[in-house]
């Protein structure tokens, strides 16, 4: 069904230089123009910040507009260095075991005493031969230790980028030690092409106010309000109150996001203030900062996904700031050109006539990324967010009720342990720890529960939508199918698991599906929508054989790199769809991609075998970092690279917006910027050698003997593939110790 695409994305690259076509005047900016991306330090979500890397690719990967921001730190010679933070300790190798690792200093900058290592203490001829670091522990460390600091005029010279915004933060006391930002910036070359000049000091941009060119912007940078503003010594708050004086000597401002749409305690979005509305009749621009798709504090009304962000501070109703400051300025490229004003798309379902050939969007357990496993709220959820198929894992009570849940053990998905502790027991036909299983409770038992929504990162302190935490209600098999037949989705997906063991606890979970399927006529050819099986075991799939309607789909659960031909002949006995791993679709190397698995997923579509790929999630820590912590680079690239049949998902949502964008369709190539697939080796090419992970053995082919007895996964050490249905490799009874280079949780992202 699907087709690659790699040709169509290169022209398409090269298109968007060219053809930098403005949206229609829609956007509610101030000048009406489409928001800018305004690239931190460059690409340094990826990258070491202010790296050249960081700046390069953010010039290569985002709208052809992009602005380069460059945070301005001075050498002891007056030198302007761009770099993102000030303590230069972290982002450089400054401190560790050199020359310099000896004179770490301590000022008073604005009244606090910071220790650590600064620009101002070091000859531009000694900051030239600093190597650059990560300094965010959550982000890749591949690249640390080659990129070196640059000058501001380094970066002119060999970036070339096309605009650039120069943050000045700490003049008052750059001054109190001889360094005078204003003449630095006053003395630049008028080729140099910097056109915003942005300072958290009311007296420098005074200063700088009559004296710059027209054609640089000043920008007021406001600091948390309760800070002061060290040349008026009043607080950020109070200067808020009054724009109208900022007016007087700047053209916009740079808020923290959280000054536009306000965050409360619980992580939550509160409505919005009236800050760009007020600034905008002012005639003051709003740029708002703090975005970066890893952030681990985003708000829970965005549900990982960081395009969703971006679209409320430029695509509500009310307003739309003027550009965003962000370490990701692809995903906010993204969120401008292809997602904004797109909501009232069409959304064609694969096989209308306009459906065209777009994965399906199946979910997995409804949008449990939004509500708990399988509930009702998980599954109205999931149809409004324009899911094609949602599903349900058909478990049985004591009593042989069947209904739907994420994981035959109830612990952990449910409130199970705090009333059914007693029946804790261990199966290992079923998994590797002990649980409360829903064949030990009765089905009056199991409705005394409340769903426990939490989700898989929650350790690393990334929880689901926990205002509705214990919300919804535990849906039967038959309510399940009652409620997708008058819903307008296209088809269900019945998930069977451990039938044979069920056998031996005296539960039938083949036929009680068969009979509730048939009870609700799913198995008449007059009924539309889809009927997909999917299971591991080659007999649960022949004995659905009897329904020609219903697709069998085999899944396969762990990683595999191909598939031999004897194997697919032998799946065609029973099934024509597989479900793969995403570890299955693109190999992956700790946590970047290093290829795909074509000739795998060819055969199979050879064979009219359908793919599907899953389980994919919006957490950044679910992402390789060739995705960018992107959810919808993951999409693009099942979609055009994999070119799978069908996306398994909890976030329904996530993937709907992507394929209602025209950036869903490289044949749209008079965009000015697409979403790409990410390129697996990309990263890892560019790698400082050393930093490698150790490459994996290859994932084996999949033989006809794997077929009928899949072995169990091994036991993964990346969070982004956790599933406690694995096997732990000989040899490594003990926990594994995590690899230096795998993903940490984020600090203040
Ligand atoms: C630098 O990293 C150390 C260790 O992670 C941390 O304790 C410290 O706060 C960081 N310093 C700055 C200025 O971010
Ligand atoms: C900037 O523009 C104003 C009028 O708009 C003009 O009076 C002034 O001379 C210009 N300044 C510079 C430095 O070009
Ligand atoms: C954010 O989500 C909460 C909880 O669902 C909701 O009450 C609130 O209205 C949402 N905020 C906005 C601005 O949509
Ligand atoms: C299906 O119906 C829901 C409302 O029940 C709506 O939100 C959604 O957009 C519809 N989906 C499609 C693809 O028409
Ligand atoms: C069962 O659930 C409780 C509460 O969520 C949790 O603390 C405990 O670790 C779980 N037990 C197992 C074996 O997973
Ligand atoms: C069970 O699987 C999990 C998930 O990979 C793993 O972390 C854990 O060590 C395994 N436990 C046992 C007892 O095998």
């Amino acid at each position: 069904m699907g087709a690659r695409y790699p040709l169509m994305f290169l022209i398409l690259l090269l298109l968007h230089v060219a053809n930098a076509h403005p949206r229609a005047p829609e956007w509610l900016t101030l000048n009406g123009r489409r928001p800018l991306v305004i690239a931190h330090g460059g690409f340094s979500g990826v990258f070491p910040g202010s790296s050249q890397l960081a700046l390069s690719n953010a010039v290569s990967d985002s709208l052809p507009d992009v602005v380069i921001f460059c945070n301005l730190q001075f050498s002891s010679d007056g030198v302007g260095f761009c770099l993102n933070t000030f303590n230069i300790e972290n982002s450089t190798m400054i401190g560790k075991g050199n020359d310099f690792a000896s004179r770490p200093t301590t000022y008073k900058v604005n009244g606090e005493d910071i220790e650590g290592w600064f620009s101002l203490d070091f000859k531009s001829k000694e900051l030239h031969n600093i190597p650059l670091v990560q300094n965010i522990p959550a982000r890749t460390q591949i690249f640390d230790g080659v990129q070196f600091m640059l000058s501001l005029d380094n970066v002119v010279k060999i970036v070339q980028p096309q605009e650039i915004w120069v943050n000045v933060e700490y003049d008052s006391f750059l001054r109190k030690h001889g360094l005078s930002s204003e003449d630095y910036i006053l003395g630049m070359p008028k080729e140099f092409p910097v056109t915003w000049v942005s300072s958290p000091e009311v007296a420098l941009l005074k200063r700088l106010a009559g004296k710059i060119t027209n054609n640089t912007k000043l920008i007021f940078r406001f600091l948390p309000e309760d800070l002061v503003e060290p040349t008026t010594k009043v607080t950020y708050g109070e200067l808020l109150k009054d724009l109208k004086s900022i007016k007087a000597f700047a053209s916009g401002i740079l808020v923290p996001k959280q000054f536009i749409w306000p965050v409360n305690k619980d992580l939550y979005l509160d409505p919005a203030t009236s800050l760009v509305k007020d600034a905008h009749a002012l005639g003051l621009e709003v740029y708002a900062s703090g975005f970066a798709n890893d952030d681990s504090y985003i708000c829970h009304n965005y549900s990982y996904d960081p395009s969703v962000e971006y679209l409320q501070f430029i695509d509500n109703s009310d307003f739309s700031v003027d550009g965003v400051l962000t370490d990701y300025p692809p995903t906010a490229s993204a969120a401008i050109a292809c997602l904004a004003h797109t909501k009232c798309n069409a959304l064609a379902r694969p096989g209308d006539a306009a459906g065209g050939t777009r994965p399906l969007i199946i979910t997995h357990n409804g949008a449990s990324g939004v509500f708990s496993d399988s509930t009702d709220l998980a599954y109205q959820q999931a149809v409004k967010d324009g899911a094609d198929i949602i599903d349900c894992w058909v478990r049985m009570s004591k009593d042989g009720v069947t209904f739907c849940q994420g994981s035959l053990d109830l612990n952990g998905s449910t409130t199970a342990a705090t009333s059914f502790g007693g029946k804790m027991t261990t199966v290992n036909e079923i998994q590797n720890k002990s649980g409360i299983f829903s064949f030990d409770l009765t089905w009056n038992e199991i409705q005394t529960l409340k769903p426990n929504l939490i989700g898989p990162f929650s350790e690393s302190g990334l929880e689901r939508n926990p205002a509705a935490k214990n919300a919804g209600k535990f849906v039967t098999l038959a309510g399940f199918l009652d409620y997708a037949k008058a819903s307008n989705i296209s088809g269900i997906l019945i998930g069977i698991e451990h039938a044979a063991y069920l056998e031996t606890r005296g539960l039938d979970l083949v036929a009680a599906v068969s009979n509730a399927l048939i009870k609700s006529c799913y198995d008449k050819e007059t009924t539309k929508q889809r009927v997909l099986i999917q299971s591991e075991d080659p007999p649960v799939l022949s004995a659905f054989m009897k329904f020609p309607k219903f697709k069998r789909v085999f899944e396969i659960e762990f990683d595999i790199g191909d598939v031999s031909q004897p194997s697919v002949v032998k799946i065609l006995e029973f099934a024509n769809a597989v479900k793969l791993r995403r570890s299955s679709a693109v190999r992956v190397n700790g946590f970047f991609l290093s290829g795909f698995t074509d000739a795998l997923v060819d055969r199979l579509h050879t064979a009219s075998i359908e793919v599907y790929v899953g389980i994919l999630k919006n957490e950044y820590m679910s992402l390789a970092f060739d995705y960018w912590a992107d959810p919808t680079v993951e999409i693009a690239t099942d979609t055009w690279s994999v070119a799978a049949d069908g996306i398994v998902t909890e976030f329904p949502a996530t993937a709907a917006a992507y394929f209602r964008s025209p950036c869903s369709n490289p044949e749209q190539n008079e965009l000015s910027y697409t979403i790409r697939p990410a390129i697996p080796g990309g990263l890892l090419n560019l790698a400082t050698y050393g930093m490698l992970p150790p490459a994996p053995p290859p994932a084996p082919m999949l033989e006809p003997s794997d077929v009928h007895r899949q072995p169990l996964p091994l036991c993964p050490t990346e969070p982004m593939f956790r599933t406690f249905r694995c096997r732990l490799a000989p040899g490594e009874q003990t926990g594994r110790k995590a690899m230096e280079y795998s993903v940490k949780p984020a600090g203040d992202g």
